[in-house]
């Protein structure tokens, strides 16, 4: 009887999120308010139709951060950058974004009790992470430019109103974001050999090789990865060496022309010996529909540059490497692109209700 009421609680606790799971490794302290939706833990799933594209005996796993509380990654980052400003006094937070920040800073600030500002590019923002945005309460300010202008714009209001900005220049979205390099080692017992992930402001990358190299510190694994950052060819400052006035992708969410952490990104690069790749658009929904299709994973789009990106650089991938790909937001998040860039033979309209016209289709 004890024993089952016991395993029923333990079971009802669950998860406890990431400020719990890894408090020693973050900046909290006992005075710090825990907000948090017990993001985190997420799969790392064997994708091995992949792993054959790439050959060479290689094991690819994708990282399902879409599987976080509101659909990306953006989350890890998130309970730790509203939870300080809560221990701070904060009563509203701030963010640009190409829609995931904006849906993340919603739904924590809104949890917190706090008002939540969200400026984003009008007309580029998916479908679903506005939708969120909204029902979770924000104030939605839809800018006539685009997310790199909104940035700057952010940047001002927080420097001269009483607003906390919860963008990645907020230190401790990097320190929180870092929690996925230590889910992916506790989950494999050492660092991959690559680790590849979709860049726009360079955040995410910045943020795992932190999470690598603290772990490495701490004798949780023996080695480091590469870290391989992919960008949307329409919107590639990095790779091309300066900034982009107009960047147009199809993967909104990396629509970026001057990333925040440009500088940060191209440290870890170059710390880890990896690099950054372009990778078309056309690469980014091959990549996309296999993973759907194949893997029975539905990414968004930016999350399969990831993938697209270790498919375009398979060459040099070492025999045998483990190789992890961050799919950093939930497939949902862009249900016009989903149903856009399908296989337009698939969908059949307009079939008679009944067996026979059914069956016809069918081809029986
Ligand atoms: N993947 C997704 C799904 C994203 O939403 C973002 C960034 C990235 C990758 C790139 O990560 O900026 O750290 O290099 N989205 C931000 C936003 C810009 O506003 O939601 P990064």
């Amino acid at each position: 009887m004890t024993l089952t009421l016991s395993l029923k609680q333990s079971k009802l606790r669950g998860w406890p999120g990431l400020l719990e799971a890894y408090r020693s490794y973050l900046p909290v302290t006992e005075e710090t308010p825990v907000v948090t939706l017990q993001e985190g833990n997420t799969p790392l799933v064997p994708v091995p139709s992949i792993a054959h594209q790439v050959g060479r005996e290689v094991e690819v796993f994708v990282k399902s951060d879409g599987l976080n509380p509101t659909g990306s990654f953006k989350d890890r980052g998130m309970t730790l950058a509203i939870s300080k400003a809560k221990e701070a006094g904060a009563k509203a937070v701030i963010c640009a974004s190409t829609g995931n920040t904006s849906a993340s800073a919603a739904a924590y600030a809104r949890r917190a009790g706090m008002g939540a500002f969200v400026l984003i590019p009008d007309g580029y923002v998916a479908l679903g992470k506005l939708a969120q945005a909204l029902l979770y309460g924000a104030e939605v300010l839809a800018i006539k430019g685009n997310f790199d202008q909104a940035l700057e714009i952010v940047r001002d209001v927080a420097d001269k109103y009483p607003v906390t900005l919860v963008n990645s220049v907020n230190p401790y979205r990097l320190e929180g974001q870092k929690t996925g390099a230590f889910e992916v080692v506790d989950t494999l017992g050492d660092a991959p050999d690559w680790l590849c992930v979709p860049v726009g402001n360079g955040g995410n990358v910045t943020a795992y090789w932190m999470g690598f190299c603290q772990y490495h510190q701490a004798g949780k694994c023996d080695r480091l990865p590469k870290m391989m950052g992919f960008q949307a060819a329409g919107a590639a400052p990095i790779v091309k060496g300066h900034p982009i006035a107009t960047p147009e992708t199809v993967a909104s969410a990396i629509r970026i022309g001057n990333p925040a952490s440009w500088g940060k990104a191209v440290a870890a690069q170059q710390a880890s010996q990896g690099s950054f790749t372009a990778v078309s658009d056309k690469e980014i929904l091959e990549a996309y529909r296999l993973l759907a299709s194949n893997e029975g994973i539905f990414c968004e789009p930016a999350s399969a540059a990831s993938v697209a990106g270790l498919l375009k650089v398979k060459d040099q991938v070492p025999t045998g490497a483990k190789i992890v790909c961050v799919l950093t937001g939930h497939g949902l998040k862009d249900p016009d692109v989903a149903i856009k860039h399908s296989h337009n033979n698939q969908f059949q309209q307009g079939i008679e209700p009944t067996v026979d016209a059914v069956a016809a289709v069918m081809g029986f």
